[in-house]
């Protein structure tokens, strides 16, 4: 499997082809773990600049199963946190590994990372975008649903996580419904990009009929000093078994995690039988296993 674009920094990079090839590999190499050493030789650096648990572990697990390495690089501990520019780092880690993964605040960085690096970047999340997690997902649903025919609603804050969501929703024609509160939307250049995408502020109207109900946090990284403020503004949005009355009758449950629980979801919801978080989760392997192969094979 080959993917034609040289990076995946938003997830308009993946055409509706490149996504399906994605989840199909992913599936694949899900069934038959260990199964090649597709990327052997191969290093995989992977600059951080925010906390993650399933990230980190399933790309560095990932390059290991591909019989490659990866290489942790906190923004602290390399001279990126001390001033060198993204652009001079870009250009020296292309003389040493033959990808790159960045997570980190501004989207606008992992843009200029890609632009200056001679090898492959993938988006390990920005405040505006989180690929590799909507790939993974629409895998779940595949896995689950054994199609992408479905009606995705998401309910909360329009963030990175919703932004791609609408992003990849659009490329595949899959029906997603997203509601957010006045003022916690989908940033307008991603509302413009996804006229297919319907953006409502009730979350009744988003989850009635719905095959597939998805929340993120309220607070996202970076925004901690917001957090009495979403909480109040967000309330309404809370999954729970009220608001889950009205999906379909065999809906499933979607959150990337990590989940503030009583918050955005309710215990009763995120452990109960139509949640999926873990498959998801567990996905994030797979689907950054297919999508490193596409772009480092060469
Ligand atoms: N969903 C996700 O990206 O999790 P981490 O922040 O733990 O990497
Ligand atoms: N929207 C969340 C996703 C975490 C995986 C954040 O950016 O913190």
């Amino acid at each position: 499997m080959k993917l034609d674009t040289k990076d995946l920094v938003s997830m308009g990079d993946l055409s509706a082809r490149e996504i399906r090839d994605v989840l199909a590999f992913g599936i694949q190499l899900k069934n038959k773990r260990r199964m090649k050493r597709l990327l052997g030789g191969k290093t995989l650096g992977m600059i951080f600049s925010k906390s993650s648990t399933r990230t980190r572990v399933s790309f560095e697990v990932g390059m290991y199963e591909l019989g490659g390495h990866a290489i942790f690089l906190s923004q602290n501990d390399i001279q990126l946190g001390r001033g060198e520019t993204i652009e001079d780092t870009a250009r020296v880690l292309s003389r040493y590994v033959d990808g790159i993964m960045i997570r980190t605040f501004a989207h606008a960085d992992a843009v200029s990372l890609a632009k200056h690096a001679a090898v492959p970047v993938i988006n390990g999340l920005t405040d505006d975008e989180h690929p590799c997690q909507i790939l993974a997902d629409l895998m779940t649903i595949f896995e689950a649903k054994g199609t992408l025919d479905v009606k995705i609603a998401f309910a909360g804050d329009g963030n990175n996580v919703a932004a791609s969501l609408a992003i990849a929703c659009q490329t595949l024609g899959i029906h997603l419904t997203i509601a957010s509160p006045k003022g916690y939307e989908v940033v307008k250049a991603v509302r413009d990009r996804t006229p297919s995408i319907r953006y409502v502020n009730d979350p009744r109207e988003a989850v009635r009929g719905a095959d597939v109900v998805y929340t993120d946090v309220w607070t996202s990284m970076g925004q901690e000093q917001e957090q009495r403020r979403r909480r109040a503004a967000l309330k309404k949005y809370q999954i729970n078994e009220v608001l889950t009355n009205l999906c379909a009758n065999n809906f499933m449950f979607l959150h990337c995690l990590p989940a503030h629980r009583g918050e955005e979801v309710t215990d009763a919801i995120i452990d109960g039988p139509h949640s999926r978080v873990f498959d998801q989760a567990e996905n994030r392997l797979h689907a950054q296993k297919a999508v490193m192969v596409g772009l480092m094979r060469r």
